[in-house]
Order: structure tokens, then C-alpha cells, then sequence
């Protein structure tokens, strides 16, 4: 390029730039929880920010991909179905429900589906789309978010139960 175009080119490239400068500027500040997946807002309680390790921030992406339709009302991410189903599929934070039921349990239903071990077939089976890794994420992400919180048990429980 010849040295006298070179400011020609600058002042057409900065007058090019400013009406973006200025669209930028109008848009409203993003939520930003709305993509952070290390931490997740209490569903109950938006002042109470709750961190999630690594594992449960993998297991957050992976239920805003696969079952928030179901397992959550209306979020962020989009409408929710879940006041359609026949069988209310539980709140991913329900601690009440989901408390008692065992790491396996959940393991077992998530990869096996609902008609698989005597609940709704709603349900869907997860098991060919999610690796039993992913699954796991997704229960630590459970854990991670349930109210009342979520207390391990003492020693691990049989490894077959129904719950
Ligand atoms: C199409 C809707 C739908 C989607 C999507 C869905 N679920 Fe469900 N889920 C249900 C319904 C309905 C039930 C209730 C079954 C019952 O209680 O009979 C349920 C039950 C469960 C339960 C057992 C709760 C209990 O009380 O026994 C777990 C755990 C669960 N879902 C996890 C997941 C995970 C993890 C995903 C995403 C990978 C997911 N679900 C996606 C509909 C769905």
C-alpha cells in the first residue's frame, strides 16, 4: 500500500467502526448467571449463589442441554414443559425428593429411563445418548443445587435398591 493512502484507509475504517461502537453500547447488561457454569443461582433464593466444582459445572451444562424442558419451570434458557406432563417430572433442586434416592438409583433411572425401573415412561432413557461419566456429572450437579441441601449417607446403600 502507498504511505499517502494509509490515512485515507484509517479514517474510513474508524468511521466504519462507530455505529457499532455505538449498537454495543445500547444493549442491556448481560444476567451474568445466565452463562457462568461455575456457580448456579438457588433456584429458591437469588441472593444465595451456590459455587460448583468442576464436576457439577459439566453435569449444569449437561441438564440446561438435556433436561431442563422437563426438570425445571420456565429458566433462562427457554420455557419449561414440565406443567404438561402427566407425571411432573421433580425439580432438579427438589432436595425433598431427590435426597433419598441413591447415587445408583439416579444412575439407573437416568441411563435406563422411567418405565425401566417402575416410574413414568416419560422418562426418557439416557443411557445412548450420555456417558455413564456425564450421568454422573449430572447427579453431582443435583447434589450440588438441592434444597435442603443434600447430606451424603453415612456408608453407601445397597447396591440394587429400588430408590
Ligand atoms: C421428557 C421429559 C423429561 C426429560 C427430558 C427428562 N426427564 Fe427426568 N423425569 C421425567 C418424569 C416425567 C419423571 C417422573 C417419573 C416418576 O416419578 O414416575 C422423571 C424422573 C426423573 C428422576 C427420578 C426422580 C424420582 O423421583 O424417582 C431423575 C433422577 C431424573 N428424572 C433425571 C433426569 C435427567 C438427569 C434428565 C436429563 C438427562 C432428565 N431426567 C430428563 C421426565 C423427563
Amino acid at each position: 500500500m502507498n504511505a499517502r493512502a494509509l490515512p485515507a484507509v484509517l479514517v474510513v475504517s474508524t468511521l466504519l467502526a462507530l455505529p457499532a461502537c455505538r449498537k454495543k453500547n445500547a444493549t442491556t447488561a448481560p444476567d451474568p448467571f445466565r452463562e457462568a457454569y461455575d456457580v448456579e443461582q438457588d433456584w429458591n433464593d437469588p441472593q444465595h449463589v451456590i459455587p460448583l466444582n468442576y464436576q457439577q459445572a459439566q453435569g449444569k451444562r449437561l441438564f440446561y442441554k438435556t433436561c431442563v424442558w422437563c426438570h425445571a419451570d420456565s429458566t433462562p434458557a427457554g420455557p419449561s414443559n414440565r406443567n404438561n406432563l402427566a407425571t411432573p417430572p421433580p425439580l432438579f433442586n427438589d432436595g425433598a425428593t431427590l435426597n433419598s434416592l441413591s447415587d445408583d438409583f439416579m444412575q439407573n433411572i437416568i441411563t435406563l429411563g422411567g418405565s425401566a425401573m417402575a416410574k413414568s415412561p416419560i422418562m426418557p432413557p439416557w443411557g445412548k445418548t450420555l456417558a455413564q461419566e456425564e450421568i454422573r456429572a449430572i447427579i453431582a450437579y443435583a447434589r450440588a443445587i438441592a434444597q435442603p441441601p443434600y447430606r451424603p449417607p453415612a456408608r453407601p446403600g445397597p447396591r440394587y435398591s429400588t430408590k
